[in-house]
């Protein structure tokens, strides 16, 4: 597998606020990849990084392979980045914000109708930005990032402030690109998506990774002893400890008859990460 990012022993302060603390890790080619952790862990300034807006104190930062200072022109060329600075002439329309940003960059006009099409937007491309709903700007946003068809793209809390059913539909589109070979970088702090949609996740907390990995084989790294059990009264679940005291329970339940079943319990990303680190997310 082919790397595309790389970051190694990489801190950048602010001052002398250390707000990413000797950083390393990789994604492959054709990943979804997500950064999950709170307000403030570190995760824009990552990104930032990544795409040459800030430069580190220290460590190594290669983007396909190679030194992000030093091929800053060749890099940003295949790479896309969607983050909340909107940037959109509010009165011109979807179709001359499109063409506007197409022109700008050499991009070729087809891929502005192409892009239209797969956004869903082909019947609104007159309409005037300031009246789009949040969730078509969003798509917009989108369709501007990938317009000169990156090889990896970069979100920023994509659906941070969007409803559940444009959420979805950014995640549908989200995972075509990918299936067309964009590999993804996106950070949230919303561990559904980052559940549903990533690859590999990494914790960001304060600045350092405290874990990292795909998501199903997280959930088994740090199964734990909570054990969910099936009562018949109104089909009540009930989650007890696996040990003795949790087994007395069990039995007292088995013999009055109101036992339906015992599962044991996965973790979600949620509770690992408060597990780490005694936050939420
Ligand atoms: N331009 C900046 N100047 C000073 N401090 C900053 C700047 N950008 C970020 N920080 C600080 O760096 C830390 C990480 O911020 P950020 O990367 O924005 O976190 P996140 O995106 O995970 O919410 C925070 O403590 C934040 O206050
Ligand atoms: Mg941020």
């Amino acid at each position: 597998m082919k790397n595309i990012i790389s970051m190694k022993n990489v801190t950048k302060y602010f001052k002398d606020n250390r707000a990413l603390k000797n950083l390393t890790f990789s994604i492959e080619e054709g990943e979804i990849f997500g950064f999950l952790g709170p307000s403030g862990a570190g995760k824009t300034t990552t990104i930032k990084l990544l795409t040459s807006q800030l430069i580190p104190n220290s460590g190594e930062i290669r983007v396909f392979g190679k030194d992000v200072y030093l091929n800053k022109k060749e890099i940003v060329k295949n790479i896309g980045i969607l983050s909340d600075t909107s940037g959109m002439y509010d009165r011109l329309s979807v179709l001359d914000n499109l063409m506007l940003f197409a022109n700008i960059n050499d991009v070729p006009k087809e891929n502005v109708l192409e892009i239209l099409d797969r956004i869903g937007m082909k019947d609104t491309i007159k309409r005037e930005v300031r009246k789009l709903s949040k969730g078509m700007k969003q798509r917009l946003m989108l369709a501007r990032a990938v317009l000169h068809k990156p090889k990896l793209l970069f979100l920023d809390e994509p659906t941070s402030s969007l409803d559940p059913g444009t959420t979805l539909e950014i995640h549908k589109l989200l995972r075509t690109l990918n299936e067309d070979g964009t590999t993804i970088f996106l950070t949230t702090h919303n561990m559904f998506e980052a559940e549903k949609l990533c690859h590999k996740v990494a914790f960001l907390n304060e600045g350092e990774i405290v874990d990292i990995g795909n998501p199903q084989a997280l959930k088994l790294k740090y199964i734990n002893d909570d054990i969910k059990v099936i009562l018949k009264d109104d089909k009540r679940e009930i989650i007890v400890k696996n040990n003795q005291e949790g087994a007395l329970k069990i039995r007292n339940w088995m013999e009055k008859g109101q036992l339906i079943a015992i599962h044991s319990m996965e973790p979600s990303l949620e509770r690992i990460f408060l597990t780490l680190t005694g936050r939420e997310l």
